[in-house]
């Protein structure tokens, strides 16, 4: 199994085996299910083999009155479901609340065996981490499980986003880094009211057009570009994921209905750097699937330039472009995603 560092780290081509395996499975759409919802809940079966992850939701979106029917629908969905090549990730209760003890203490001795990665909401640096993984030692211990559940912490607070870099050194069970847009917009004091996506409001507008006397003439037609409310902070995570080897996600797309937008910001996420998104509705899981894996025209562009540059080292030529050792490393990016979405 090969871990996130071949991936990311410059030194990947030819570096030495990784010294921690996490699971390089494809994670493109993280789709969420609410398991006390009985609707939901029947579905999940049926869903294994169609996303790379599901992921039963305990936190927000559940309400307070339901947790506990949403923790006992997690249980019996991981001990009744066989999710063969899907990864099964819960989110849990924020590690301030009044709930996530019950989460840890019920779900590890009942499913722990069966749970890829556990999503913690709000992370604020590395105690939060630290805290999550002395507790997952010994609720494995005690239950006899060994194969090491993960950490995936959400980026949401102001206070997270400056503690990004020790938040992932905090633990070799970091498995990875989600962008939560909407909780983060409400820390920030951001003026956006959206979970996740861009803001009309949010733009640059094309230099008005001046007469001869030099004046302004605003009321000719002018471009305007809307900008990404996300693309600081998503480069933030990426630089750090990439850094420590770990995967960095966009967050919830809260608009089900425009898939075009959606599309377009999973894709600034993609082109950053990310692999994947979440999914709250199956028509993203589509969207994310497609977005999320690289094009047949970028993997047969990228084989072109790592055949002509043969040892990979000097520079060539093609179609009139200059290609040498960093663009293969660029190219090897693309074809190394292609055949690990391919396995
Ligand atoms: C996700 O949890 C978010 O707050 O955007
Ligand atoms: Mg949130």
């Amino acid at each position: 199994m090969r871990s996130a560092k071949d991936f990311f780290s410059p030194l990947a081509v030819g570096a030495p085996a990784p010294v921690r395996e996490i699971p390089a499975k494809p994670s493109r759409a993280i789709h969420f299910f609410d398991p006390g919802n009985p609707k939901m809940a029947a579905k999940v079966p049926d869903m294994v083999g169609s996303v790379d992850v599901l992921l039963g939701n305990l936190e927000d979106a559940v309400k307070a009155e339901n947790k506990e029917i949403a923790r006992e629908g997690l249980v019996k969905i991981g001990q009744e479901v066989d999710f063969g090549p899907t990864q099964f990730w819960t989110r849990i209760n924020s590690l301030d609340s009044p709930w996530v003890l019950d989460d840890l203490t019920t779900l590890v001795p009942a499913i722990g065996e069966k749970l890829d990665v556990i999503m913690v909401p709000k992370v604020q640096g590395a105690e939060d981490i630290h805290y999550m993984d002395r507790i997952l030692a010994q609720l494995e211990a005690k239950a006899g499980i060994t194969k090491p559940i993960l950490i995936h912490a959400i980026l949401e607070t102001a206070r997270g986003v400056a503690n990004i870099e020790e938040i992932c050194a905090a633990s070799p069970r970091m498995q990875g880094l989600s962008l939560g847009p909407a909780d983060l917009a409400a820390d920030r004091r951001m003026k956006t009211t959206r979970v996740g996506g861009g803001h009309p409001g949010y733009l640059v507008r094309a230099d008005a057009p001046r007469n001869d006397a030099g004046e302004l003439q605003y009321d000719a037609d002018r471009t305007t570009y809307q900008q990404d409310l996300w693309h600081y902070t998503i480069a933030r995570m990426v630089d750090a994921c990439a850094m420590h080897g770990l995967f960095p996600y966009y967050g919830p797309f809260g608009d089900i209905k425009d898939t075009v937008a959606c599309e377009d910001q999973f894709r600034n996420a993609f082109l950053l750097g990310c692999v994947g998104a979440w999914s709250l509705h199956p028509v993203q899981i589509k969207i994310a699937n497609k977005v999320f894996s690289p094009s047949v025209e970028d993997i047969k562009h990228a084989r072109r330039v790592i055949a002509a540059m043969g040892d990979g080292t000097g520079a060539v030529m093609l179609d009139g472009k200059m290609e040498d050792d960093a663009s293969v490393k660029q190219c090897k990016v693309m074809v190394e995603l292609a055949e690990r979405l391919a396995a």
